[in-house]
């Protein structure tokens, strides 16, 4: 079974016993989603958008017409780049070893999430360096249509991991807190 981020479909099935007892559709209802899990999962949403406008931008810039490419990319890119980094380390070090500890048949799922957060960060260099190259260009005052091209193709790939990955964490853990109830402030 291949569960590596690049590659990966949807999660392992054995992976999704609580994913099947608490459908998505289901679970701002249940009464076990607190307050936290909202604001987590609200930073995914915020996490999809900023990644959509970087897109649009590209886009528009190769269209010739974005006035306002450079600041904006550097903002939104600066931004994106700083709270993901900010967002995985507080998983790594306060959710997932809280979370790992519920249910034994799912050790598995934080493995894959953790792999995916080392592949992530091998995106996120990718991601910067192709940023940089566009923004060197636009402030040498060259044309920067071919890094822009280069760019838009990095973010585009990197769009299908972001989604892979928050999907499937969300499958993992907010069934899990529907379950368990954990107390993160006790824990
Ligand atoms: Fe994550
Ligand atoms: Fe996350």
């Amino acid at each position: 079974m291949d569960d590596t981020l690049d590659t990966r479909k949807k999660l392992p099935e054995h992976l999704r016993v609580l994913a099947l007892k608490y459908p998505r559709d289901g679970w701002v209802q249940h009464s076990n989603f607190d307050e936290l899990t909202r604001f987590w999962l609200d930073r995914h949403l915020m996490f999809r958008d900023v990644m959509g406008r970087m897109q649009v931008q590209t886009q528009k810039y190769l269209d010739g017409n974005a006035p306002r490419y450079a600041p904006e990319l550097a903002r939104y890119t600066g931004f994106f780049l700083n709270q993901l980094k900010g967002h995985h380390s507080i998983e790594d070090h306060h959710y997932f070893p809280v979370f790992n500890k519920l249910d034994g048949r799912l050790e598995r799922a934080f493995e894959i999430l953790d792999r995916d957060h080392h592949a992530l960060d091998a995106h996120i260099h990718g991601l910067a360096e192709k940023t940089n190259a566009v923004l060197e260009q636009i402030h040498a005052g060259r044309d920067a249509k071919v890094a822009a091209g280069a760019l838009l193709t990095v973010q585009n790939g990197f769009e299908g991991f972001l989604n892979r990955h928050l999907f499937d964490e969300e499958e993992i853990i907010v069934p899990l807190v529907l379950e368990y109830a954990p107390d993160m402030n006790g824990s």
